[in-house]
Formats: structure tokens, sequence, C-alpha cells
């Protein structure tokens, strides 16, 4: 079996190193700067040659520079002759744009499995991306895990009484429905509309959350909006306790201030995306568990030729 060696970006250095623990491995040694210009500057310090390489990098913001440098990255591997690189990417950003629903627009989400590939990534390693069909947009593996494993475990010792699963949107409707198989109780979906970027509008609930424990599912969030407008929403219509999960937590522009008034007895979201201790300090009601173990073990699996999916595929 080939060397494994496994690098970080810049972008999630706290879980790139609790992974590299769960597997045993050190960090590979990486050289990364800023030129003077802003471009990004990275040397391996770790020799590759032959071996099965893993970076790990999330693209959260600053999206476009930890983008970059996980490209610049992938490219530097190539060049030093790793035998397959695999892109650990536990958020993957610019997921949102993934088609074209409007005239004259990208569809990003493909641009950036078009780079990733050219770069000369083999492999992706990702978790709850924001649609399953975005693996389509690649010709290499993506495996996609799912961080419902980690959630189900945290919320089975805090879920009492009757229950509802809410998807604070129509697109999440999949993602609740797994949970409801898992934990029991109904299911619940908010009719969302995206009045801007950082703003959005809820039209109704179908689904009943009178008096029941609401757990509200989504995958990321971003300003906050989504969730912290349907927690009003479920609040109005009665609920008796509301738990909110979101597996990425981009928490950018006004998201903090949302979420701190939200209604919500508990928030719990992974560390795919780095938390300030300021931000995890402005809300009491956060938990921030840890994928570090589920994508370890998934990156075990890759290196030694065994299932992934039987343990945590969608
Ligand atoms: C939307 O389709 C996603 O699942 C999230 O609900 C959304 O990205 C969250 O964005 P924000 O927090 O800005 O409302």
């Amino acid at each position: 079996m080939t060397d494994l060696r496994i690098f970080a970006g810049r972008s999630n250095p706290a879980l790139a190193e609790q992974i590299a623990q769960y597997l045993g491995y050190p960090l590979g040694r990486v050289l990364l700067d800023d030129f003077p210009d802003g471009e990004i500057s990275l040397k391996l310090l770790d020799d590759v040659r032959g071996c099965d390489a893993f970076i790990v990098q999330s693209t959260c913001p600053p999206v476009n520079t930890h983008l970059m440098e996980l490209l610049i990255c992938i490219d530097c591997m190539k060049r030093a002759s790793a035998k397959r690189i695999t892109a650990v990417i536990p958020y993957f950003g610019y997921a949102r744009q993934d088609r074209k629903d409007e005239g004259r627009v990208p569809i990003t989400a493909k641009l950036v499995a078009n780079l990733l590939t050219t770069a000369g990534a083999d492999r992706v390693l990702t978790l709850d991306l924001h649609a399953a069909q975005i693996q389509g947009f690649f010709d290499i593996p993506v495996d996609n895990l799912s961080a419902e494993p980690v959630f189900s475990a945290y919320f089975s010792s805090l879920v009492t009484g009757p229950l509802t699963l809410v998807s604070p949107d129509v697109g999440n409707v999949k993602r609740a429905r797994v949970y409801a198989n898992r934990l029991g109780g109904d299911l619940a979906i908010i009719d969302k509309r995206r009045v801007s970027g950082s703003e959005t509008k809820t039209m109704a609930i179908i689904g009943d959350v009178k008096d029941k424990t609401v757990l509200m599912i989504d995958d990321i969030i971003a300003t906050g909006s989504t969730v912290a407008r349907a927690g009003e929403v479920v609040r109005d219509y009665g609920a008796r306790r509301i738990i909110t999960a979101a597996t990425h937590a981009v928490l950018c522009g006004p998201a903090v201030e949302r979420l701190s008034k939200a209604p919500f007895d508990r928030l719990a979201v992974t560390d795919t995306v780095p938390i300030p201790a300021a931000v995890r300090e402005q809300l009491p009601a956060l938990t921030v568990l840890s994928v570090s173990e589920l994508m370890g073990e998934a990156i075990r699996r890759i290196h030694r030729n065994e299932s992934v999916s039987s343990l945590f595929m969608k």
C-alpha cells in the first residue's frame, strides 16, 4: 500500500489537525504565505512522490482565497508526483450556484468541479453537499458524507416527547426525512421565498408543530435569514421547543445577530467551518459537534480501498 500523506490549507487547521490525529499521522509540513501582491505562495516541505495524498481545505470565507489555495496545493502535489490526490473539502462553497434558474447566470458549482479536476484532483471527499447532484458535475469519484450520524447521536439524548422534523425550505425536505426516519417523528415543511442573497420571506408551514419539539435541519447557515425566520414561524405556530441544526456554519453578514435573537433552545452545527471564540460566546445556545472522526474514518477507508458508502453515504 502507498504511504498516506495528509496536508492542510489555512481554512480550517483545527479540523485538519483532529482528522490527522484520528488517523494517527502527523499533518504534512507545508509553507503557505502570501506574496506582497496577494498571490498565494506554497511549498510542500514533505515528500509526496508516489504517495496517497490528501489535502484538507474548506472553501469557506474568504471563499476565493481558500479555493485558490486548494487548487494551488493540488497542482503542487501533482507536480511533486503524488500517486493519487484527494481534495478533502469539509465545506464545499459555491455549491448553491448549481443550476441556471434564470437567463445569463453561471453554474459556478460546475466551474469549481472543472477547476478541481483540471488542477489534478483524483477524488473528492466532502460532507453534506448543498445538492447531492453536484457529484454528477465531476467525472472523478466523489464521496459525499452525511453529518447525520453525528447529529443524530447528539439529538437522541436531547429529544423528549412528540417530535416534528422541520425543513426550513423545500430544498431540505429530503434531509429532514432522513432524520425523521432515524429519530421517529412527523415532517413539516416551510415554504420559503428568497428575496435577496441575505433576506428570505416565509410564506406558510405545511405540517403540525403545535406543542411539539421541533428539530429544524438545514445544510448551511449563511446570513441566518432562513433558520431565524423559520424559527419565528414555528414558534408562532405553537412549537414547544426548537432545536436547530445545520452542518455548515458559514455565519456571514448579520448571521450572529440574527441567531442571537432567534427563538432557538439549542443550535447545533459542525466544525466544517471554524467558529471564532467570540461568536461562540455570543451564542449561548450553540453547540459545535466535530466531524473529524467521520472524515478521518472516510480517509482511512479510501486509503485502504475499503467501502465508504457502507457506513456513511446518504
Ligand atoms: C438554501 O437553499 C440553503 O439550504 C440554506 O437554507 C441557505 O443557504 C441559508 O442561507 P441564509 O442563512 O443566508 O438564509
